[in-house]
């Protein structure tokens, strides 16, 4: 049962105001002396002519205590409903147990497809923290909309074509040393890329050679295209490893070299609408009308660009899986690529266009310059998650150094703790990496809310065999209360979530459980407790570990069952 539509229910059986819209205004009270929903008047007040607060006075008045409320209180315009507290509890930690993992799922996105790309790496350059960053997020708000219904596509736009290509070529033909490639293989081609550039500036013949391969390239020429291919699979082999370590698969790797023929047709398509326009030579689409810069479609060569790439895409995505919605989590420094993508389409006619989205995330900076980095300014991605977890095992060493599975746990703990780093915040903020602050096991870390579910499982196998029978009218103290009302808000988080592609919101609540769940622990007994306060209890802990462990692990993060 959830208690906030029964609410709702009375509300809207009193006033003239439809469900849908009460359960919209429906609020949580800030404060818990306030009741646990209030119903704002305010709105009510406009069209019954009268106070907010002398509706909601009245409103008070109608509401009559039984098994979900147990009384209504006007204050300050809000109708302020306390709930029946025992019978909130019975219906709440009963459900989490019944459903176990899929507590908090829903079918708000049944029969709804939704593309979610991610990730989108770039072949034969390094997998960096920031791709990382985005990695987790998108993987993160996909699995959230998974939760909630919704079936989730999940595209890696891999970035394997354009000139760089025929630059990597030509630098491969000079300099490569066909050992290190094979053994490292981004390291490799990196090197040698960057050579290329420094190369090319003494002489500049080497640009055209590059342009030369590129056309190759496109062409198909067997040779050219059988090296391309090479260094793809090389680096994704190499990038296949950090997907592992995430836990993250993709259903499409359809990058921007699969739609090196799908490009005509958008051009053509543009072409027909009369909205491509010269501009020096190259071909571009206006978007002034918007405020925005044009969209180069055709460089001067005739040559398309990332962006075309985009436009076939999209139009390819729509065809192929009738989206609901074509999220794009792609760094926040794209931001304007998109609004000229999403404006293009809107001007080709296609209405569509308002389903595609671009989710923007900060950047990852280094508080502490610690952080070995490789190259210049570049953060390999794989040299952080390998620290995560060698710095996480050094503590087990120190603190637990009898554990059994220490790898293991030091790579979940070690995992949880860069994962949720990166998903503490809102999304736009910059994230600002120190170790001290990922592996603090006292703060808001993913190792805290890790500990406190192992705490849990510990008591559990300490008590033995636990009966589910036990009365959980014993569960009757304001802490036990206000830890199981955060257990009945969470499918609320996570609703919350999926309107503001927000994956933090769903990380700070099962925050917020494993912390009312440790004011609990350390202030009531647990199994020293009489039988029946005990048995409730029990159940309790129960429930808190389920909805802990599901929430964590919609965010990507595992957890140990002991550390
Ligand atoms: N490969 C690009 C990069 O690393 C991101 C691609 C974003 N996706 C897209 N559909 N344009 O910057």
């Amino acid at each position: 049962m959830d208690f906030k539509a029964e609410i709702a229910k009375k509300i809207s059986g009193l006033v003239d105001i439809e469900l849908d819209k009460v359960m919209e205004l429906i609020e949580i009270p800030p404060q818990t002396n306030m009741g646990d929903y209030a119903f704002p008047c305010f709105q009510l007040a406009r069209v019954m002519r009268k106070s907010p607060n002398m509706i909601a006075s009245e409103l008070s008045g109608k509401v009559m205590a039984d098994s979900i409320v147990e009384k209504a209180e006007a204050v300050g315009g809000y109708l302020n409903f306390f709930v029946n507290r025992k019978e909130y509890i019975k219906h709440t930690v009963r459900e989490v147990l019944e459903k176990g993992e899929k507590f908090g799922s829903s079918e708000d996105g049944k029969d709804k497809n939704v593309i979610v790309e991610f990730s989108s790496v770039n072949v034969a350059k390094p997998f960096h923290v920031g791709h990382l960053f985005n990695t987790v997020l998108g993987s993160a708000l996909e699995r959230i909309y998974k939760h909630s219904g919704y079936n989730t596509i999940k595209i890696n736009h891999l970035g394997d074509w354009g000139t760089q290509f025929g630059k990597l070529i030509s630098a491969y033909k000079r300099w490569i040393n066909e050992e290190a490639l094979e053994q490292e293989p981004i390291s490799e081609l990196f090197r040698i890329y960057v050579k290329f550039h420094e190369e090319a500036e003494r002489d500049p013949a080497l640009e055209d050679e590059a342009r030369a391969y590129f056309k190759k390239l496109e062409e198909e020429d067997s040779e050219v295209t059988a090296l391309w291919q090479r260094f793809k699979d090389l680096s994704l082999r190499e990038f296949s490893r950090i997907y592992e370590a995430l836990n993250v698969e993709f259903d499409s790797y359809a990058g921007e070299s699969f739609y090196s023929d799908k490009m005509d047709e958008v051009v053509q398509m543009l072409r027909e609408k009369k909205l491509l326009k010269d501009s020096n030579g190259a071909k571009i689409v206006d978007l002034e009308q918007f405020n925005i810069p044009p969209i180069m479609i055709l460089k001067c060569d005739g040559a398309t660009i990332y962006a075309t790439r985009d436009l076939a895409a999209a139009i390819y995505r729509k065809r192929t899986y009738d989206f609901y919605k074509n999220i794009y989590v792609v760094g926040g420094t794209q931001s304007l690529h998109f609004n000229q993508i999403f404006s293009t389409l809107g001007l080709m006619g296609f209405e569509w266009s308002k389903d595609c989205v671009h989710i923007g995330h900060g950047l990852v900076k280094f508080a502490d310059k610690k952080l070995s980095t490789r190259k210049g300014d570049v953060v390999f991605a794989m040299d952080v998650i390998h620290e995560a977890i060698n710095k996480t095992m050094e503590i087990i060493e120190n603190k637990n150094p009898n554990l059994d599975n220490k790898e293991e746990v030091a790579r979940k703990v070690g995992m949880g703790a860069l994962l949720y780093t990166f998903l503490r915040n809102n999304r736009e903020k910059d994230v600002v990496f120190t170790w001290e602050d990922a592996l603090n096991f006292d703060g808001d870390s993913g190792p805290y809310v890790q500990y406190t579910y192992v705490r849990g499982r510990s008591i559990l196998k300490k008590a033995g065999n636990i009966s589910d029978a036990a009365d959980l009218s014993y569960l009757s103290t304001e802490d036990e209360f206000q830890l199981v009302k955060l257990l009945g808000a969470f499918k609320d988080s996570i609703r919350e979530a999926v309107e503001r592609y927000e994956p933090f919101v769903v990380i700070r609540h099962v925050t917020e459980i494993a912390k009312a769940y440790n004011k609990f622990y350390n202030t009531h007994p647990i199994l020293n407790a009489e039988d029946n306060v005990k048995n409730a209890r029990l159940q309790l802990t129960k429930a808190v570990g389920t909805v802990i462990k599901t929430g964590l692990g919609l965010v990507g993060i595992e957890t140990p069952e002991n550390m």
